[in-house]
């Protein structure tokens, strides 16, 4: 089978191809990115030395590109993790978003159809659900997007879903819950918590830190999104998520008690706007058609996170360049953070 992947040196892409080429050997990997700052051709290290393996520097929403890529390759199967992806940068700018998450998605469908791909997984997010205080949304729920950047997912899943009905294209959308794991850039809440930990530097937690989020190991991520890949249902949406649900203020406390690191490094900043309580999303369509159930627990995913950012401080002093700097430092001064 011949794979063309979006986005995967990103952290879920980066992670999905580790795990993919173990899993399926004899498969070939187109991978295209266009390395905005989140893209790391590290998180790929060593991946260019398999022969089935190979990069495009590229950008999606360029329909030459795309189509140059899709002539040459000609995948079976499309996976697109490519995506503006942090709600922070979508609030104070979303036409990067717009222009990625939705108009991009709208150029590779039309290239999967072109060269008649047979599957084609978008990877949407649960934030496209907006907020739940009690209860779960499945995947017939409305979807309710509050931020510019869940906006564009949950476009882009409409345009998805229309290809699909208008044209027969072989469409699966996952919408997971909230990742962590290895590779992830350091201006997620997770990698966020530690990195700044490990420098003792102040940790930002939006308002009164009791926003609840379901917290994903990615590797149950990565084994659901390649079940789905093979075995889902076409014109089907699968719901993934670890049921593990808890405050943004319970997990940066956890963290800096595994660290050693005092409490006092937390600084409450005025709160996200649009900033949903909680998401939730029920597991059971996943679990009962296609068998799969997360298998990594908080506390082990945490550990091997954790370890992971340990040992790669150069990794995410790499990640933090002149560019992400003044953007955060206007970005936390704006809301009342000093010294970030
Ligand atoms: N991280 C999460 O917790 C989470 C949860 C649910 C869904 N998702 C979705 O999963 C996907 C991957 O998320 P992530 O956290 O790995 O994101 P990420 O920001 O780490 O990676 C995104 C990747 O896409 C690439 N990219 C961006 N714009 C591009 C373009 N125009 N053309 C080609 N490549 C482009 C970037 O260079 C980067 O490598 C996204 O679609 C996101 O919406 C993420």
């Amino acid at each position: 089978m011949k794979l063309l992947v979006t986005g995967g040196c990103g952290f879920i892409g980066a992670n999905f191809i580790r795990y993919y080429v173990k899993k399926h050997r004899s498969c070939a990997i187109l991978n295209v990115d266009k390395l905005t700052y989140a893209g790391n051709l590290q998180n790929l290290e060593g991946m260019e030395e398999r022969k089935n393996y190979r990069f495009v520097r590229a950008d999606i929403t360029n329909a030459a590109q795309m189509r140059q890529a899709f002539r040459r390759f000609r995948p079976d199967a499309v996976v697109n993790f490519a995506a503006e992806s942090f709600v922070d940068r979508s609030i104070a700018a979303p036409a990067a978003f717009l222009k990625t998450n939705f108009l991009g998605v709208g150029v590779l469908l039309n290239c999967a159809l072109e060269y008649g791909a047979t599957r084609f997984l978008q990877v949407s997010t649960d934030e496209v659900y907006g907020s739940i205080l009690k209860g779960k949304f499945h995947e017939r729920s409305v979807i309710d997007p509050s931020s510019p950047y869940s906006a564009s997912k949950a476009a882009a899943d409409g345009l998805v879903m229309a290809f699909h009905r208008t044209y027969g294209l072989p469409v699966l959308i996952t919408r997971s819950s909230n990742n962590y794991g290895p590779y992830q850039f350091p201006e997620k809440l997770i990698p966020l918590i530690i990195s700044n930990a490990l420098n003792h530097q102040k940790i930002p937690v939006y308002g009164d830190g009791l926003h609840v989020r379901d917290w994903l190991y990615v590797g149950d991520n990565c084994r659901a999104i390649d079940l789905v890949l093979h075995k889902g249902r076409t014109g089907e949406i699968y719901n993934i998520g670890a049921q593990y649900e808890r405050t943004n203020l319970y997990v940066v406390e956890k963290i800096l008690r595994i660290l050693n690191k005092p409490l006092g490094l937390i600084e409450h900043v005025k709160d996200r706007p649009g900033h949903d309580r909680r998401y939730a999303v029920s597991i059971t369509k996943i679990k009962k058609q296609l068998g799969w159930q997360p298998s990594v627990s908080f506390e082990a995913g945490l550990s091997k996170t954790i370890d992971w950012y340990e040992h790669n401080r150069s990794w995410i002093e790499n990640t933090r360049t002149g560019a992400y700097r003044s953007f955060y430092r206007k970005y936390y001064s704006g809301l009342g953070l000093k010294n970030f």
